[in-house]
Order: C-alpha cells, then structure tokens, then sequence
C-alpha cells in the first residue's frame, strides 16, 4: 500500500480514460503498487479491459464525462494525482466528430484544470502529432510546435491547459504492443496484423521517419512522472527512446524479418494529416532516468503471437474510427 506519510492514507490516483489502451495497461499496475485507483471512463470500448481487477479492493470504476463538469468535480474530491488520458484520439477519429474532439480533447480538459486543487497533482497524455511538420526534422521540447490535424490542435491546446496548473506533460510517441483494450489504428499494430492476416500491404511515405513506444513503456512513463513529479511539474517531457526512433521502411523491413511471406509494395497513395516525419529527441527524460525497456521487435513478436488467436469480437473493437 503506498501511503501518503502526511495524512498515512493510501494515495489516491483518479485515471480519466482509464479503461482504454494505454488506462488498461496502467490501472493494473498502479493498483499492484499499492495505489487506490478511480477510473473515470465513459467506457466506449467497455470495460472488460479491466476484468483482470475486478476483485480489487483499491478498484471504483466511474461511468462518467469528462464533459460534465459537476459528475467530474465530485470524482476529483480527495484525489491526489489526476491521470488525464481520456480523449478523442487520432486524427481520423477527430474528423469523424470534430465537435465531439473538441469539447472532449479542449473542455474536458479545462474542466480539469479549472477544478484542480492546489495539493492535486497532473500528468498529461499528449502526443507527438504537436509537432507537425517541423522543417528542421528533429524536435526537442523547445521546438515551436505546428499541429496541422484537429487531433494535434486539441492535444496542443490541451498541453497549453494543464501547463497553465503547472501539470506534467507527457508527449508521447506512436506508441505500440498489446493491451487489455488493444488498439489495432496504430502503425505497428496496423502493419503488423495486416501482413498477419492479409499477406501484404502497401506503405506510403515510407522514408518518413517516425518514433514508437511499447504501451507497457509509455506506463511506465506515467509512474516515472509521479514518482518524479517535484521535479517534472511545470514541464513538457517527449516520452520515447532514441533507440526507438526509426523509419516507416525500417519498420516494414522488422516486419519481414518475422513475418516472411508477406509482400510490402511502397506505394504513392496515403499521406499522414500530421505530416509526422521526425527525429525526437528523448534526452530531457532520459537524464532524469527513464529509458524505454521493450524494443519494436519485441512488440513485433507479442503482436505475431496474439493477433492470430484473437476472436473476431475482440478484434472489431480495435479500430477508434
Ligand atoms: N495510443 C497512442 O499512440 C497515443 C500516443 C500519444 C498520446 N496518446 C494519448 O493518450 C490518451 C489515451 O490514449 P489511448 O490510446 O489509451 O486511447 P483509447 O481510445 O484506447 O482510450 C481513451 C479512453 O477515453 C475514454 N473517453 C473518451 N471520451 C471520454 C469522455 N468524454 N469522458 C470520459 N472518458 C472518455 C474512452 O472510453 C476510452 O476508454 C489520449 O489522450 C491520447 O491522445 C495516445
């Protein structure tokens, strides 16, 4: 049990979006710390995601709105760190709904801050997709930012939110890997189950250079940001390992490497609306001491071992678009 010394009550951790691909991932493993956990979810993929602690004690699930700022405030109460991850997230699945991205990825966010306490402490999921097209190519966190979809203005305007409470922000990279609520929209994860099930596929822009995360990395993350948070606070961290940056072809090729009989044709159709094609720096977090620990090919591996047993059900819930 991880107890505040102060008070010597447990601490309590509120995760927005709790139930979802990265929540369910995190949940489990702030609960096995001893941490009491609330989930604050409108659960649009369910919550099965979170069976696997269905017993325990330190567990409440909230059907709930980010959007609905009195449900929300009450949810806050006797909070001591706010894990912001629910969200709108991508850019197709802001297009689809740009009224719903905004007033989930901008107002819900500001009906966070708006309400934090001066003892609560806030970390941040936000993404890569900030940057844009940036015309140097390398971004560290003083890289003027550009989003060019609607995903990355709300996720910019969301940073600019929790920055102003003096949060943490994390910016994560694509991240990848299975979760209890797997998210098959992401380019690993894509790729991967497609040269799975279909043999081949194309891949525009394949030169482009883009920055993976495994999603049990990017959980470690959010417990590095708590377990640092005196010194985070006030900051935007890039999340992901250097190690990790690679391009669109790189990937294909570790693909191949695992998958041999399937067929990559480069192809000129498709563009991303993020324009991502970067190198990242990680070195700020880095010299904190967080380092990713699962490479691609370890993903790789875990996704070729899962995908292909998963039943049709589970799989139709993978896509946010
Ligand atoms: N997966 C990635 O590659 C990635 C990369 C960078 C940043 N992020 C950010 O991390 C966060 C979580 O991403 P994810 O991949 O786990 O997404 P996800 O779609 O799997 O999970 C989002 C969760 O938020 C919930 N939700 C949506 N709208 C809500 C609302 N109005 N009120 C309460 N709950 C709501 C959904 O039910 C879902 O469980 C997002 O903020 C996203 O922008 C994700």
């Amino acid at each position: 049990m991880v107890l505040d010394l102060n008070k010597t009550k447990m601490i309590h951790v509120l995760v927005t979006g709790g139930a979802g691909y990265i929540g369910s991932t995190l949940v489990p493993m702030l609960l096995d710390l001893g941490y009491r956990v609330t989930v604050y979810d409108l659960f649009y993929y369910g919550s099965e995601s979170l069976l696997s602690c269905s017993l325990n004690p330190s567990l409440t699930l909230i059907k709930g709105d980010i959007r609905d700022e009195l449900s929300l405030i009450k949810a806050m109460e006797n909070v001591d760190y706010i894990i912001h991850l629910a969200g709108i997230v991508g850019y197709p699945a802001c297009s689809k709904d740009p009224e719903l991205a905004i007033t989930t990825n901008v107002l819900g966010t500001e009906n966070i801050t708006r309400n934090l306490k001066l003892n609560q402490r806030l970390i941040f999921s936000s993404t890569g997709s900030c940057y844009g097209a940036i015309p140097e190519g390398f971004c560290t966190e003083e890289t003027p930012i550009n989003p060019l979809s609607l995903y990355g203005t709300t996720k910019a305007k969301g940073e600019q939110l929790v920055q102003q409470v003096g949060g943490v922000v994390l910016r994560l990279a694509t991240i990848f890997g299975v979760s209890q609520r797997l998210r098959l929209d992401l380019l690993i994860n894509d790729l991967v189950f497609k040269a799975l099930t279909e043999k081949k596929f194309d891949i525009y822009e394949a030169h482009f250079r883009r920055t993976f995360l495994h999603v049990k990395d990017v959980a470690r993350a959010f417990l590095f940001a708590m377990e640092n948070y005196e010194i985070m606070k006030n900051e935007i961290y890039n999340v992901g390992g250097d190690q990790l940056n690679f391009t669109k072809l790189d990937v294909c090729n570790l693909i191949k490497e695992a998958i041999h009989d399937c067929v990559i044709t480069p192809s000129n159709q498709g563009f991303d609306a993020d324009k991502r094609d970067y190198q990242v720096s990680y070195e700020k977090i880095r010299k904190l001491g967080f380092e990713p620990r699962i490479s691609i090919r370890d993903g790789i591996r875990e996704l070729k071992m899962f995908l292909p047993n998963m039943s049709e059900e589970y799989i139709s819930k993978t896509k946010n678009f």
